[in-house]
């Protein structure tokens, strides 16, 4: 897959997760195959006020590239400034613009989904990041606001007219929150209607049905989320479906290392637990061991567990 000048090594893609899409997950995810990984999404404001912990969400290095920083925000001109600052301090491949997000607290600021029903501001705010940004820019954004109001195909018709260089879909509607049925459809009549590369999105859970939706959709790449916490292998081509205890306990061995190389550790213990349940999610004799790693008082106790499992024959 390609977007302008930048060729993606895979189609596989890891979508934008706020708490958990940061530098080392991303870092993971690549090392397992992702072709780009998106960052959580970051204030506009934020970055125009110089917030420090703003700022950090742009941490980056040079072996997880390519990588997408993903902006979020309403007015043109805080989003062209913002994507500028972006560009000033960090290096990185693409910036996304947050058009999907169903949040309440991104919502009332007329932000993420909200812009599906301003396309005239949401064309604006594009086009300003577009020719702010040294980067290409890419536009994530859902079905459309409900199910009486389904318009991605004129938004992704807006967004190429605008400057976009690749649109990521996921077909589900703002009302529709995060369940209820993805509609391949919209993909396949998004894909039908620009010539930008569209990425596919929502509830891809393993690596052959991210294959099937390319297929039968036509779509050029498959964005994946939740299905990759805990099991960043869902990239790696051939990956099972259910990874084994091993592969799990390899997989968080190594997200630990990559957290403890980019961060203070202690300060992010409670994320990193959060991280660490995940790779146990439908495992039998899963809830034991999350048990275990939720009462760790200390990062190291946490890496000294998870070592002491993965050195274990039964496992
Ligand atoms: C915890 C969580 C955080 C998310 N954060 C973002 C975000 O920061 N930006 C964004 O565009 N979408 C965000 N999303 C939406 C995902 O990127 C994705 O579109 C959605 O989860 C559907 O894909 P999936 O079924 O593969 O998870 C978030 C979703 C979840 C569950």
């Amino acid at each position: 897959m390609q977007i302008d000048a930048l060729t993606l090594d895979s189609p596989f893609i890891l979508a934008p997760l706020a708490g958990y899409t940061d530098l080392a997950f991303r870092l993971l995810c690549r090392e397992y195959g992702a072709g780009l990984c998106y960052s959580e999404m970051i204030s506009s404001h934020g970055l125009v006020y110089r917030q420090q912990n703003t700022i950090d969400l742009l941490q980056s290095v040079a072996d997880e590239r390519p990588v997408a920083m993903q902006l979020f925000g309403a007015e043109p001109e805080i989003m062209a400034e913002a994507a500028a600052i972006a560009c000033e301090l960090a290096a990185f491949d693409c910036i996304d613009i947050n058009m999907g997000c169903p949040v309440k607290k991104v919502i009332k600021r007329g932000a993420g989904c909200a812009l599906m029903r301003e396309p005239k501001l949401a064309a604006q705010i594009i086009r300003r990041v577009a020719d702010s940004a040294k980067v290409p820019v890419t536009v994530k954004f859902r079905s459309g606001w409900n199910h009486h109001s389904i318009t991605a195909v004129a938004f992704a018709q807006m967004a190429e007219d605008s400057g976009a260089r690749a649109v990521a879909v996921h077909a589900r509607t703002w009302t529709d929150g995060f369940s209820g049925e993805v509609d391949w459809g919209v993909i396949r009549a998004v894909k039908a209607a620009v010539k930008i590369p569209v990425i596919g999105n929502g509830d891809i859970h393993s690596h052959e049905e991210g294959k099937r939706m390319m297929r039968e959709t036509g779509c050029d790449g498959v964005m994946i989320g939740r299905a990759a916490l805990g099991n960043p292998q869902i990239f790696r081509a051939g990956a099972a479906m259910l990874p084994s205890r091993h592969s799990r306990l390899t997989a968080l061995g190594r997200h630990l290392e990559l957290i403890a190389r980019f961060f203070a550790v202690e300060r992010v213990l409670a994320k990193t637990k959060n991280h660490a349940g995940k790779y146990f999610k439908g495992l039998t004799g899963g809830a034991a061991i999350r048990a275990r790693l939720y009462d760790c008082k200390s990062f190291a106790e946490l890496q000294k567990t998870v070592a002491a499992y993965l050195g274990r024959e039964d496992l």
